[in-house]
């Protein structure tokens, strides 16, 4: 299945499917030959979970180089080394980039293509569930050490492959954090998509076609919202949804011990909270919403472990934070996000019945 990306800098597709990595890569055989140099940058765990699969199915003579996996992929100085790499390789600005791997691997590449010799051509090959979101939409980035993702780019890929026969060497983990992602898709553009998700199976049980197919949707809707505003002066904010409050509690558990999308999963609660008081969320709903997540193993009792003075601090970090007042994604209905300044003071509020709600259940 294709889907379409058009942002005004840039046209691609996202082939997504099972076993499409040859044919779809094939497809792109203009950029293949017209590269001097086929540069694949992975992670350690992927190389070693999909090495056979991925040498066997990718038809062009190409270079590996493997990365320290999770955020460590997003350093500095991972970042270093592998423009040091590329320059010893001789890459030149004809070479192609391939980012095989999850969200940390694609958001690096990605970077480094923005940056080598002022830009370079690559492709998406996502690993994971959570990719289905990471690999679309050119946000590219690194960490500093005062913030996560602070230093990027907007960059758009050349392609995206998404074979889905990738996602069998995922632990449970990384689908229950990739799986939230999918559901925040949900929230934000279907009230009855997000029906069949809370009726459904749970999320690290879904039938393989069944999750090919919401991974299809989620794309298409983030492909949507990307071709109306790629660079997230409007609409492209709807997508960080849960992610305010979610990046508070990923950063102060230190990343990776809670997984981005485990991590959005709290904060998607966290606004649906906030949406019964600014939007038109009926609490009933937020309660079904949270059983649900529980049921689904997401890691709730990270919460408690800090309290809301620890995680203020990281609230205040974030990049729509505007002097003491944070901006969020909500809900007015489900499927109807719009943006909300909200007072710190409301957030100590919806933080206090969190905890609340949290004990009840
Ligand atoms: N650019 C964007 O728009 C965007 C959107 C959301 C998240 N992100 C970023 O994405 C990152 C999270 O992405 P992620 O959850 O994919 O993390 P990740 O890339 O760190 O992958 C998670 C773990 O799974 C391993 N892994 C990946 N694919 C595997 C496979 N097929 N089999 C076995 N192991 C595999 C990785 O080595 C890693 O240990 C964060 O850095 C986040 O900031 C970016
Ligand atoms: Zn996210």
């Amino acid at each position: 299945m294709e889907i379409p990306v058009k942002t005004p800098s840039h046209s691609y597709a996202v082939t997504i499917g099972k076993g499409i990595l040859r044919e779809a890569l094939t497809a792109q055989h203009d950029l293949f030959t017209k590269a001097d140099k086929i540069i694949v940058l992975t992670d350690e765990n992927v190389w070693t979970a999909q090495q056979s699969y991925f040498e066997a199915n990718f038809p062009y003579i190409f270079e590996v180089h493997v990365m320290p996996a999770g955020e460590k992929c997003k350093s500095f100085e991972n970042y270093n080394e592998v423009q040091t790499y590329l320059l010893k390789q001789k890459c030149t600005r004809k070479s192609l980039i391939i980012a095989f791997g999850g969200g940390a691997v694609g958001d690096l590449a990605g970077f480094v293509a923005a940056t080598y010799m002022r830009g370079i051509p690559f492709i998406q090959v996502p690993t994971t569930i959570l990719a289905h979101d990471s690999a679309v939409g050119g946000k590219t980035a690194i960490n500093h050490e005062l913030g996560k993702n602070m230093i990027g780019a907007f960059y758009q890929p050349e392609a995206v492959i998404f074979d889905i026969t990738f996602l069998h060497s995922l632990s449970e983990k990384e689908v229950r954090s990739g799986m939230a992602e999918v559901i925040k898709h949900a929230l934000i553009s279907d009230a009855q998509w997000v029906e069949e998700l809370l009726e459904g199976d749970h999320v690290t049980e879904l039938p393989e076609n069944l999750l090919a197919n919401y991974l299809a949707h989620g794309i298409q809707v983030k492909a949507t919202i990307v071709e109306q505003d790629e660079t997230e002066q409007s609409v492209r904010k709807y997508l960080n949804l849960g992610h305010t409050y979610g990046h508070a509690i990923e950063a102060a558990a230190g990343y990776g011990r809670v997984a981005h999308g485990e991590a959005v999963m709290i904060g998607l609660i966290f606004s649906l909270l906030l949406s019964e008081k600014f939007g038109k969320v009926n609490h009933q709903f937020t309660k079904r919403f949270l059983h649900f997540a529980m049921e689904n193993g997401y890691p709730f009792e990270a919460v408690r472990e800090f309290t809301f003075e620890q995680l203020t601090e990281y609230l205040l970090k974030d990049k729509k934070a505007d002097y003491g007042q944070l901006q969020f994604v909500l809900l007015e209905t489900i499927g109807q996000p719009f943006v909300q300044k909200v007072e710190l003071e409301q957030c100590r509020e919806i933080d206090r019945q969190l905890r609340a709600l949290l004990a009840e259940v």
